[in-house]
């Protein structure tokens, strides 16, 4: 599948080789349009003055917040809540949802979460003298799923649906029905996941599901939270402000409904249109042609990194159970040198610890190099890239 000519950025930077999709994707020129169109022919804020141009840009957001809908298989659109992005998506259930736990509550996480989905369980854990435990790693680099772990102190499991370190795709079902069994909702932090994977919330029974838009193609500074709608009723609200309320007293204040509860202020109306076209573009290429794609560079990529006698692959070798994002490491280099040799020849990946230091020493690790592919990449890319970590790790090991 090519499509690259869908994306300015590789008409604009010919010779680019983009590797850093696991930080963000690149923006196909109909988001782009999206985005331009509504500043320049509907600009106006949503849900307040009584006018046309108000009511055609509420109608455009509110459109959006329906192909989010239908996007992650969500029962209602007003399931679907606007937020910056899939940290802040988080740290609402945090604020929220987790001010209902009590001491000595447990939320489980795993060993492969991003600092977004440990931090503010930190966080929480401190203001609520809650505990936090851990699931391992399975022996294919994905989380264990260790039933002893559940029990009925357990009251939220939350949990990545695909590492951004080592590209492994968590078997979420078994999780979320055991956690389900003991009484515990489950987030699925999905950031990583949902450019490379259909997503159905309702098939997975989750909880909550957080989705970052500049992941799938759509702008920054516009993120998701999925959450069932008799959850998300019984919470307390997140930021006050405007469109938050129904009612405002000098003494009190009433919460609107469902979405706007949630969304406090001018929202990203942008943003969120964007994101509506990038779903658009997502579907218009069809997940199957997607992953096929994917699947044959992650193939490649992996076989041409295991040529290298130099090159360790921390992660599964096969294209079995993960995505297209590979983490490595080159014998006598720094992950940081590897990217810096490779950004020197015009490839672009991602070094460090990957916002994920619970991860990194848990397998005795400083850092990786991490390449992570989209369909727009080539084999050709990866040849490049391959041949240029030959010359990296001979200038470093004279
Ligand atoms: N979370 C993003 C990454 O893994 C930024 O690179």
């Amino acid at each position: 599948m090519n499509h690259r000519d869908d994306f300015p950025i590789f008409k604009n930077r010919p010779e680019l080789i983009y590797f850093d999709n696991g930080a963000t994707a690149q923006r196909p020129q109909s988001v782009l349009d999206a985005e331009q169109k509504f500043y320049t022919t509907y600009n106006s804020n949503i849900h307040r003055g009584p006018n046309f141009l108000a009511e055609e840009a509420t109608i455009a957001y509110e459109d959006a917040r329906r192909k989010v809908a239908d996007f992650l298989g969500a029962h209602h659109k007003h399931e679907i809540i606007f937020t910056r992005n899939a940290t802040e998506a988080i740290n609402l259930v945090a604020r929220t949802f987790g001010e209902t736990l009590q001491a000595q509550d447990v939320i489980l996480l795993s060993k492969l979460e991003h600092h977004s989905n440990i931090v503010p369980w930190l966080q929480l854990a401190e203001r609520k003298d809650l505990e936090i435990k851990y699931m391992g790693l399975s022996t294919d680099w994905r989380v264990r799923f260790d039933p002893a772990l559940f029990d009925e102190r357990v009251k939220l499991v939350a949990i990545t649906g695909m590492s951004n370190v080592l590209g492994t795709i968590t078997d979420l079902k078994p999780i979320i029905k055991a956690a389900h069994a003991v009484g515990a909702k489950v987030l699925v932090d999905a950031a990583q996941l949902a450019v490379h994977e259909p997503i159905n919330v309702h098939d997975l029974d989750a909880d909550f599901l957080v989705v970052t838009g500049h992941k799938i193609y759509g702008p920054t500074g516009i993120g998701v939270l999925y959450g069932k709608e008799g959850l998300l009723n019984s919470m307390p609200p997140f930021l006050g402000g405007g469109d938050m309320i129904s009612a405002v007293f000098a003494d009190r204040f009433i919460p609107a409904a469902l979405p706007s509860k949630y969304e406090a202020g001018t929202p990203n109306i942008a943003g969120a249109i964007g994101l509506g076209a990038a779903i658009d573009y997502m579907t218009k290429l069809g997940f199957k042609n997607i992953q096929k794609s994917e699947h044959e560079l992650g193939t490649y990529l992996l076989k041409q990194l295991q040529s290298l006698s130099f090159v360790k692959i921390v992660g599964p070798e096969t294209m079995d159970h993960r995505g297209s994002v590979v983490s490595f490491t080159v014998d006598g280099v720094h992950p940081h040198d590897v990217a810096d040799g490779l950004s020197s020849k015009g490839i672009c990946i991602r070094a460090g610890f990957h916002c994920a230091q619970p991860l990194m020493d848990h397998l005795k690790l400083s850092g990786t190099a991490r390449m992570s592919l989209n369909f727009y990449n080539t084999k050709e890319e990866i040849d490049k890239g391959i041949s240029t970590l030959e010359e990296i790790y001979k200038y470093f090991n004279k």
